[in-house]
């Protein structure tokens, strides 16, 4: 699909509509896109980024019936993933007198992916510009985001900043702006960038800062997953509050259970602590996707874990879903740890450490023997109230 975005300049979207995992990890209930950009100048043409392996010969296609591949001046590489070059090598092969730009870690990785030769490679730096003739390209250096070598290029004469995975969604769609595709593109960006972005929180809040420094602002921002933003208020303001915003007074609780006894816990420490005004999500986790509960911690405030004791431990599920949320980095600072155990505990003491070497502070737990009679729902019921009343003194005058 290819769609004009702004004069001269043209998404080629290569739409993925039946993909429904990414990095074999991301649930994709919408599919996902792989977006390329080619940009049109009075004097020269620049393709920005290209496309995942299985889509080279429809990458070609979609720009060959746009310009010569002869004819291509550059190929812009944002980030080196390879969802966004895997088509880099036939770029190269069929538009011979294309210079790839591209920073300086990124050298090195386009060299260690697909062995590009030097004398193809230009580096550019922060601040650095081609001149397409009446356009030009300016490239903005944005480590992190996803990868270290990851840069945005802007076209100041359009006001159109191609952002990569920054501020993307996975979603396939024909229509060519986020505000027509609807309702689902900020809850796909959210989970997006729950488990692309959060982790990289800093510099995140440093690529917005140099955003809001762009002269002029832009007018559209054209991620390379999901539709581009022509109301780039709508995402910068969600982006802004994901990345540095206030976090909610919401309790994510997170369990699993075996025989229903952490089942029951986490019913009572979920009813008691939004009695006191928090909002509470509650996900279990035989079946929750875990890149929901990873969305949940984006601006929640708490994290409370619950799991029997399994040979010693946590349940795997519980074990799995910490892991992640370890390395997410979710900005939360607050957990508790529950569960029952048979004949052996050892399940919340192993969460607080999780959680502790998660960056969180437990300030509660309980476990319980066997199944939970009156006296441990009542302490199940205290610890959801302690939850929620840290949650609103920690909240309290954001
Ligand atoms: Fe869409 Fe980090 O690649």
């Amino acid at each position: 699909m290819q769609k004009q975005v702004a004069p001269g300049i043209t998404r080629i979207g290569l739409q993925a509509w039946d993909e429904r995992v990414f990095d074999a990890l991301i649930a994709l209930p919408y599919g996902t896109s792989y977006n390329a950009y080619l940009v049109q100048g009075g004097e020269k043409t620049a393709l920005i980024d290209t496309a995942r392996m299985g889509f080279e010969t429809e990458l070609l296609g979609q720009v060959s019936a746009l310009t010569p591949l002869a004819e291509l001046d550059y190929l812009v590489m944002n980030h080196a993933e390879p969802d966004h070059t895997s088509a880099i090598p036939q770029v190269l092969a069929a538009a011979p007198r294309a210079r790839l730009l591209l920073t300086q870690p990124g050298r090195a990785a386009v060299q260690a992916l697909y062995q590009v030769e030097d004398d193809r490679i230009t580096v550019v730096k922060e601040g650095d510009t081609v001149d397409l003739g009446g356009k030009s390209l300016r490239f903005v250096d944005a480590p992190f985001l996803h990868w270290p070598e990851t840069m945005f290029t802007y076209c100041p004469e359009e006001a159109v900043l191609f952002s990569c995975d920054f501020m993307g969604s996975h979603i396939a769609a024909d229509l060519p702006f986020a505000d027509q595709v609807g309702g689902i593109v900020l809850p796909e960006a959210k989970r997006y960038y729950a488990q692309i972005m959060m982790p990289f929180a800093r510099p995140a809040a440093r690529a917005m800062d140099k955003i809001a420094a762009l002269d002029p602002k832009p007018r559209l921002i054209a991620p390379s997953h999901g539709p581009p933003h022509r109301r780039p208020e709508v995402i910068l303001q969600a982006y802004e509050q994901w990345v540095r915003g206030p976090l909610l007074p919401k309790i994510v609780v997170a369990y699993i259970s075996m025989w229903s006894s952490t089942a029951t816990l986490a019913q009572e420490v979920a009813d008691a602590a939004s009695a006191e005004g928090v909002e509470v999500i509650p996900r279990n986790l035989q079946v929750a996707d875990l890149s929901h509960v990873a969305c949940d911690l984006v601006d929640a405030s708490a994290l409370v874990v619950g799991s029997p004791t399994v040979l010693g431990g946590p349940h795997p599920a519980v074990a799995q879903a910490m892991t992640l949320i370890k390395a997410i980095r979710p900005r939360l600072k607050l957990a508790a740890a529950f569960g029952s155990y048979g004949w052996s505990g050892g399940a919340v003491k192993a969460i607080g450490d999780m959680a502790k070497a998660a960056g969180m502070e437990t300030v509660d737990t309980l476990e319980v023997k066997g199944r939970p009679h009156e006296a441990d729902l009542a302490a199940a019921r205290a610890l959801g109230r302690r939850v929620a009343q840290a949650v609103l003194s920690a909240t309290k005058g954001q």
